[in-house]
């Protein structure tokens, strides 16, 4: 999308308070998050064929079919982004803004390349160089995360971490549900909380995978998800880049996040460059 059609787009945009906007660099946790708002805005049947189709993708599904958020069906209306900052519409909503410690969205972002025409895809080495630069699809990780954080115009955002998550997903579904002003049955959390699972999530992998996001034209069959590539919902770790990163390579990273980051100068935050923080480890809150 021309950047004088996102203003467009977005100066159009008439806001309610019960919007929820789920933004994310990508390979932070994005489908995880619609996951959870999902089930806990619905009855969390899954009876969709795509995520996208309960949350769908603001700059890839909404803007270029000129579908207004507006329009979307139902209460709240929730969205997906990977936008920056600056870029996303602005009004009175919700925004759940996910982080996760930069080295293993650099593994995971990469793996994802696999699925990408041949002629895009880069060695492990390579695709970190352009990481590091900014040279990828939605360009510098450090400038996303920091432009969040600052929040400059004070939207409001609430901050969660992907190893929140993972090191407490009840805690984590109560404070974004807290956040979006729902009060979360006591009968309704176990199914909540099974159906945020890794497990849960990879078993139904084709709800999310990205070969899947583009509805079929009809008539069209379904676009076939390659088992040769890694699933969507792959292995969910943290920590994973110490097996596949050169040590060299988190140094270069860590330099580059405390030039980038410093500001954010909180122990709630070193998480993110994947050293462990220095007092106990904290989770990421705002
Ligand atoms: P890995 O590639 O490290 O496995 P996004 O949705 O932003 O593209 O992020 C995808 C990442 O989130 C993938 O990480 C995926 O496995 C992970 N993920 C998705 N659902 C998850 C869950 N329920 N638990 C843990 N990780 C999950």
């Amino acid at each position: 999308m021309k950047y004088f059609e996102l203003l467009e787009y977005n100066r159009a945009y008439e806001g309610s308070r019960d919007d929820i906007f789920i933004v994310t660099y990508p390979k932070s946790g994005t489908t995880w998050l619609q996951m959870i708002v999902y089930q806990l805005t619905t009855d969390g049947a899954m009876d969709f064929a795509h995520i996208d189709q309960v949350s769908p993708h603001l700059e890839d599904t909404l803007m270029p079919n000129r579908w207004k958020i507006s329009d979307l069906p139902g209460t709240p209306r929730v969205v997906k982004s990977h936008l920056r900052y600056g870029d996303i519409p602005r009004g009175p909503g919700r925004y759940i803004y996910g982080v996760r410690n930069g080295l293993d969205v650099v593994v995971s972002y990469f793996h994802h390349t696999r699925k990408w025409p041949l002629e895009k895809q880069v060695p492990l080495d390579e695709f970190f160089s352009r990481f590091m630069e900014g040279r990828v699809p939605f360009g510098s990780w450090f400038e996303h995360v920091a432009e969040w954080i600052r929040n400059e115009d004070g939207l409001d955002v609430l901050v969660v971490g992907y190893e929140e998550l993972s090191a407490d997903l009840e805690a984590g579904v109560r404070r974004i549900a807290d956040f979006c002003g729902i009060c979360i049955d006591p009968a309704d959390l176990p199914r909540i909380l099974e159906r945020c699972s890794f497990a849960f999530m990879r078993e139904h992998n084709d709800r999310f995978a990205v070969e899947r996001r583009r509805r079929p034209a009809p008539g069209e069959p379904e676009r076939p998800i390659d088992a040769t590539k890694p699933p969507f919902i792959r292995q969910g770790r943290v920590g994973g880049w110490r097996q596949e990163l050169d040590p060299r390579w988190a140094a270069e990273f860590q330099e580059a996040f405390d030039r980038w980051l410093q500001e954010l100068g909180d122990d709630r935050f070193q998480v993110l460059s994947g050293r462990p923080a220095r007092g106990r480890a904290q989770p990421l809150t705002t």
